[in-house]
C-alpha cells in the first residue's frame, strides 16, 4: 500500500525586496527550490534522501509534514491531500528540539499529552521508549544534564512514542560523533523493525544512507528533482559489519556516481551566484 505519494511538487520562494538570484543568465526575485518532484513511498518503507546542500531536501520534508504548502503539485498521505500537519506524522530535526524545562521523561510524555493520552499510560509508554534507547536511568535528567547523543535519543524516543505512521528525520545524527552516530543508526533500525513506521530520513552521509535505507533517493542540485532512486537490496536485520561487505561498497560507488555531478553543479552555482543577498 502507498503511504505517501508526491506528485509533481514545485516550490518557489519569493525573495525579499532587493534580493535576486541569477538563473540561466537572468536575474530573478523568485527562487525555485523544487521542480517537479515525484515520489511514491510504501507503507513501512525506510526512504533516505540525499542531495547537495540547497537541493530542497528540508523544504520537501516540510511540505510532506504539512508545515509549508507546495507552490504546485500535491502530496497525498493515505490517499488524502496534505494541507496541514498531521497528528500521525512526527518530525525529528538536526538540533535537539527538547523542552529545556522538562525532564527526559516529561519530554517524551509531551508527545502523548498532546494526543490526549491519560497520565498513567503516558508515563508507562514514555518509560518504555526511554528504555528502548538505553535511557531508563536518565528519565529525571533535564536536557542540559544530558550529552548530545542522549538528547537526540530523547528526541527520537519522543517522536516514536507517539506511534507515528510517518517519521520525518532531517539530518538527525549530523551533530553527533561517529561512534554515537553508528549506535543510534542501529538502534533506530531495530525499533523501526518493530513498529512499522514509514521513515523519510535526510542525510549527507552516503554510508548512513545505504546502511539505513530500503531505497536511497538522490536529488539533483537546485532546483531539486529526483535524479535517481537506488534500491538497497541488503539483508535485514543489518549489523554494522555490513559496511565492509563488497555489496555495500558497490552501493557506495553507485550513490556517489549519481551524486557527484550534482554536488559539483551546486558548488559551481554558488561560485557564479554572489548575487544572492545583494
Ligand atoms: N523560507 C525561505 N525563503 C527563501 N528561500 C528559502 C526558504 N527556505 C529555504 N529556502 C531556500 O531553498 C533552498 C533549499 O533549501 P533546503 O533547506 O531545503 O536545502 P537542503 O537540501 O535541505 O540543504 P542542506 O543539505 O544544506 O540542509 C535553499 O537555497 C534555501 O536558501
Ligand atoms: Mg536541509
Amino acid at each position: 500500500m502507498d503511504r505517501i505519494v508526491v506528485t509533481d511538487v514545485k516550490k518557489t520562494f519569493q525573495l525579499k525586496p532587493g534580493q535576486y538570484v541569477t538563473v540561466d543568465g537572468q536575474d530573478t526575485d523568485e527562487l525555485t527550490v523544487l521542480n517537479g518532484v515525484d515520489l511514491t513511498i510504501r507503507k513501512g518503507e525506510f526512504i533516505v534522501l540525499v542531495g547537495p546542500s540547497g537541493s530542497g531536501k528540508s523544504v520537501l520534508l516540510d511540505i510532506i509534514g504539512g508545515l509549508t504548502p507546495a507552490s504546485q503539485g500535491v502530496v497525498h498521505l493515505n490517499g488524502q491531500q496534505i494541507v496541514k500537519p498531521d497528528p500521525k506524522t512526527s518530525y525529528v530535526f538536526q538540533q535537539y528540539a527538547l523542552f529545556p524545562w522538562r525532564t527526559a521523561l516529561a519530554n517524551v510524555e509531551y508527545a502523548l499529552e498532546v494526543r490526549g493520552i491519560a497520565q498513567k499510560e503516558r508515563t508507562e509508554t514514555a518509560r518504555r521508549f526511554l528504555s528502548l534507547f538505553g535511557l531508563r536511568d536518565f528519565e529525571d535528567r533535564f536536557p542540559s544534564q544530558l550529552s548530545g547523543g542522549m538528547q537526540q535519543r530523547v528526541a527520537i524516543a519522543r517522536a516514536l512514542a507517539a506511534n507515528p505512521e510517518v517519521l520525518l528525520m532531517d539530518e538527525p545524527f549530523a551533530a553527533l560523533d561517529a561512534q554515537t552516530r553508528e549506535i543510534l543508526q542501529s538502534e533506530l533500525l531495530k525499533i523501526w523493525g518493530e513498529i512499522n513506521t514509514t521513515v523519510i530520513f535526510v542525510t549527507h552521509s552516503i554510508d548512513e544512507a545505504i546502511y539505513l535505507a530500503d531505497r536511497v533517493v538522490v536529488m539533483t542540485a537546485r532546483p531539486g528533482t529526483v535524479k535517481q532512486v537506488i534500491d538497497i537490496d541488503l539483508p535485514r536485520p543489518r549489523d554494522g559489519d555490513i559496511r565492509s561487505s563488497p555489496e555495500f561498497n558497490t552501493y557506495r560507488h553507485q550513490v556517489w556516481e549519481a551524486l557527484r555531478d550534482e554536488v559539483n553543479k551546486a558548488q559551481k552555482d554558488w561560485a557564479l551566484s554572489p548575487a544572492f543577498g545583494h
